[in-house]
């Protein structure tokens, strides 16, 4: 397939998705991109905004807006429509019942085209609207997934590299679980340099001013909070994590990353999407990676999974 054959159609042309538009057509990652919104002007707007950006870019992108029939051809389609956050909250779930229509409507409508992609599911809660991505579409599971956790262990990854004052890729760290608060560290498999990052805590206390594991994840929960109690929404964060999993799907790189999947016994978690390290090819959702899990890591996974699993069963 050519590059000009490639293409994404992005759901919701609002902060996240025309961002995550924005930073496909930056990267080049795909000939054609797509905005449909319920206001088709205002994805008009956008594409005609991003159009004008294209000249400055590497790659010679097609962004236009257009309708559903647009998914009927499309390698990926991401959702980033959803009911808007209710501006005093503090917890992704509350947006669960109202964004339930709005995704269902948007599977429907996808599915309606002819579309025989991968889904890329954004909208929060993303975990359960995963699930219920899923559900709708009948399209086997691996074709559907999540930006999950993969945006927390970038956070996590550069509250540590901040402290040591190192680029954020030198550590690797995964955030798995709930994209919310019941996220967990999986610190048995955190390095900074190949070393391990309770080693490199230990022996810098002085450096660090004794942080904390706990603090850590603490920080990582809130650093969404921390800019939506700001600006109202987030989106430089989200774009770009979900532009990085667009590049894994489109250039099939086979790159590990904590997205959201469906666990079927990995883990010991059945029937629930939720974040763990997952190989991710053009195929979507190649292969679920199985970690050591510390035994309370692995326990607080399992206690994540099951209420994301409570949800999904009432949908
Ligand atoms: C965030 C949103 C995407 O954490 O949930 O930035």
């Amino acid at each position: 397939m050519s590059f000009k054959d490639t293409k994404v159609v992005i759901v919701g042309a609002g902060k996240v998705g025309s961002t995550t538009a924005f930073s496909i057509i930056n990267q080049g990652l795909c000939g054609d991109v797509c905005l449909i919104d319920v206001n088709h002007e205002h994805a008009v707007g956008e594409a005609l905004d991003m159009r004008d950006s294209v000249f400055f870019m590497n790659r010679n992108v097609n962004v236009h807006a257009g309708d559903y029939s647009e998914c009927a051809d499309a390698d990926i389609v991401i959702i980033t429509a959803a009911a808007p956050m209710p501006k005093d909250s503090n917890d992704r779930l509350e947006m669960l019942k109202p964004s339930l229509g709005v995704v269902r409507s948007v599977v429907e409508q996808v599915m309606a085209s002819g579309f025989d992609g991968i889904f890329l599911v954004v909208s929060n809660p993303v975990d359960v609207m995963s699930y219920y991505t899923w559900k709708v579409s009948g399209l086997p599971h691996e074709r559907v997934i999540g930006s999950g956790t993969f945006l927390d262990s970038a956070r996590l990854c550069r509250a540590l590299s901040d402290m040591y004052d190192l680029a954020s890729n030198s550590v690797e760290a995964y955030v798995l679980g709930e994209h919310g608060d019941s996220e967990i560290v999986s610190w048995n498999s955190a390095t900074i340099g190949g070393k391990r990052v309770d080693d490199v805590l230990r022996d810098n206390a002085s450096r660090t001013r004794g942080v904390t594991r706990d603090e850590l994840r603490k920080r990582t929960v809130q650093a969404g909070w921390d800019i939506f109690s700001r600006k109202g929404n987030t989106c430089y964060g989200i774009a770009s994590s979900t532009a990085s999993i667009a590049k894994s799907i489109l250039f099939d790189e086979n790159r590990i990353m904590p997205v959201s999947v469906y666990l079927d016994g990995q883990y010991g978690i059945r029937d629930t999407f939720i974040s763990v390290p997952t190989i991710v090819d053009s195929t979507g959702a190649k292969e679920i990676v199985e970690i050591d899990l510390l035994p309370d890591e692995l326990e607080a996974l399992k206690k994540s999974a099951n209420m994301l699993h409570g949800l999904d069963e009432k949908l």
